[in-house]
């Protein structure tokens, strides 16, 4: 029978080493003190911030599409109704490279209609009005037609448009997509 207790209790300075670590009972290092309580501080103000100033993620993105509207509106108010370039042979020759790199490939180089409809027959889908017909290429129609607003800009389509005037008329319905009522045939 042995009277030694069972846990042998160390000095709290323990010199010994385990592994080749000495375990010491050092005070906790101030930078780490100063990242715990900081980051604490920062919470809390960040949390009074977020709750009590009305800030928001989405009210920030409300805000910007409402400055963002008030800026296209401008932009439209600004935007001629009729074409400006009619008749200007400039213009129409800029604008016929424009529709050679870029149209062409839909409504064809004559603008008799591939994909595209015929923009040289008497039918419209949306109408010919100069801006309906700006509404069209800006915009895009929803059967294919792409949008080119924001990559020509207004005056580069009313140049392509001032230009799809000259082309020569034809009255024969285009071959791409309809532009006009097909004759509906009986049963
Ligand atoms: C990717 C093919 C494609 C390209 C490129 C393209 N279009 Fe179109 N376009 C279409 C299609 C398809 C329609 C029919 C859309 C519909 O019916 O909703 C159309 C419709 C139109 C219309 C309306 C026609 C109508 O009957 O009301 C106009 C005007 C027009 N395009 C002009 C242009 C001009 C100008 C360009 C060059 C800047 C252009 N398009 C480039 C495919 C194209």
């Amino acid at each position: 029978m042995s009277s030694e207790p069972e846990i042998v209790e160390y000095p709290r300075r323990d010199e010994a080493l385990r592994d080749g670590i000495a375990e010491d009972d050092n005070p906790i290092p101030l930078w780490f003190n100063v990242g715990f309580y900081g980051f604490i501080v920062v919470g809390v103000v960040y949390i009074l911030f977020y709750t009590l100033s009305g800030w928001s993620a989405r009210g920030e993105y409300e805000m910007e599409v409402a400055a963002a509207g008030v800026r296209a509106e401008a932009a439209r108010a600004n935007q001629p109704t009729a074409n400006p370039y009619r008749g200007d042979e400039v213009a129409v020759a800029e604008g016929a490279e424009t529709f050679r790199t870029i149209c062409s490939a839909c409504h064809k180089p004559d603008g008799t209609g591939l994909v595209g409809p015929s923009l040289v027959d008497p039918y419209w889908k949306y109408g010919n009005a100069d801006e309906t017909l700006y509404e069209s290429v800006f915009s895009g129609r929803p059967a294919g037609m792409p949008g080119w607003g924001t990559q020509l800009g207004g005056d580069k389509i009313w140049k392509a448009l001032a230009f799809v005037e000259t082309l020569p008329k034809s009255d024969v319905p285009g071959v791409g997509a309809p532009d006009y009522a097909p004759p509906t045939t009986g049963p």
